[in-house]
């Protein structure tokens, strides 16, 4: 793409890669850079910044699209986005491009962060642009002495922090379970330990501060929780998701640090948080992901919900136990100096502060519109009220 845009536009080409934990080889990608002949090129660690400005707010809105996807592409979308622009606004540049097709929900997260914070910047997406095949783009790179390394593994991928979607090849048909091959953060669950690994999260205004009692920095922690899940076989998601452009696609995921901390978090909420509260926020949740999926990170409505949601998270502090084993995982234990569950309250055996005789009359008038109407509609058919 960096020869293309110099050889279609006789522009110069500056090149910008962002880590945001990839576990790319950052200086490969410099030389190659050099190799096409862009002008310069920066690398930039966004790790922490990809972690506390945005795998965090998901946590704390429990981000599962469609129930099941972490958005961990969707995540990264916004703050590559924002470095581009940073870095064209640095070098007086034009133009900013991006690699995203014209089919998927990246070009949509990428172009509309990058109009709303620089709209007078031209948005080249060449991929999206010259319509070449996938044959044709080798060979335009072998006629220019650009070497592609091409494997035989036809899958797209990609990896951050947070999660890795794998796309294409055999993939493509919803009724073939995927090959082991795809994976790479997550052992099969046939091949993960027979015993059972406990994990102990703690959580601090609803975001994961230690594991197993270990504060860790918040990069770490994410690693370190991918590393414990996916041994464990935790963390593959296969789903049909309904991409923005109209399409369905099956779309599979490994996510195991992601899996395993919004478990985790979604139970303590229940936790510390009233009914009213848990049921209200879950519409809350559900529309902030939307809105983090739908490339609209800089709408207002995010920090509307999210002024909400992060005074709820005031109270989401606590430990979490969580088991793993072979695939699966499983809440097991949970405390919390703000929970607000009352085992006095619960227990049946002892007398207790819940005096069951008002449950008659609650009884009563909680179902009052209900009985109404049964009545009336008994009456009506002529029948006899039972
Ligand atoms: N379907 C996911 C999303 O929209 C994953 C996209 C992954 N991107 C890719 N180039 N493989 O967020």
């Amino acid at each position: 793409m960096a020869k293309w845009i110099q050889e279609k536009y006789g522009a110069e080409v500056i090149t910008v890669t962002v880590d945001v934990g990839q576990l790319d080889d950052m200086k490969e990608i410099e030389k190659r850079s050099k190799a096409v002949g862009a002008k310069k090129h920066y690398s930039i660690d966004a790790k922490k910044e990809f972690v506390t400005e945005y795998v965090y707010p998901a946590i704390r809105a429990n981000a599962l699209y469609e129930g099941k996807y972490p958005l961990s592409s969707a995540l990264s979308r916004p703050l590559i986005a924002q470095k581009l622009v940073e870095i064209a606004l640095k070098e007086g540049a034009s133009a900013v491009a991006h690699g995203c097709t014209g089919r998927g929900n990246d070009q949509v997260r990428f172009d509309v962060t990058i109009k709303s914070l620089a709209p007078h910047l031209k948005i080249i997406a060449p991929v999206r642009e010259w319509g070449l095949t996938r044959e044709e783009e080798i060979k335009y790179a072998v006629e220019r002495g650009i070497e592609v390394p091409c494997s035989d593994k036809p899958y797209s991928i990609d990896q951050n922090l947070w999660g890795r979607a794998i796309e294409c090849g055999i993939l493509d048909d919803p009724d073939h379970e995927p090959p082991d091959e795809v994976f790479e953060w997550t052992v099969s669950p046939e091949k993960a330990p027979e015993k059972p690994e406990y994990v102990a999260i703690d959580f601090e205004n609803g975001v994961p501060i230690a594991i197993n009692g270990e504060e860790l920095d918040p990069v770490k922690l994410i690693g370190e929780l991918n590393k414990i899940a996916g041994r464990n076989g935790v963390g593959r998601i296969d789903h049909i998701e309904d991409r923005l452009v109209g399409l369905k696609s099956r779309e599979v995921y490994e996510c195991p640090a992601a899996t395993v901390i919004l478990e985790a978090h979604k139970d303590l909420e229940k936790m510390v948080l009233t009914r009213h509260e848990v049921l209200f926020k879950q519409q809350i949740d559900s529309q902030w992901t939307f809105l983090a999926y739908a490339g609209l990170w800089l709408d207002p409505l995010k920090e509307d919900l999210e002024a909400f949601i992060n005074k709820t998270q005031e109270r989401v502090n606590g430990k979490v136990h969580v088991k793993l084993y072979k695939g699966g995982l499983r809440v097991v234990r949970r405390s919390s100096k703000f929970s607000i569950y009352s085992q006095n309250l619960v227990n049946y055996n002892i007398k207790t502060s819940f005096n069951q005789v008002y449950a008659e009359g609650f009884i009563e008038l909680w179902g009052l519109p209900t009985t109404v109407y049964n009545a009336l509609k008994n009456s009506l058919k002529g029948g006899r009220n039972v």
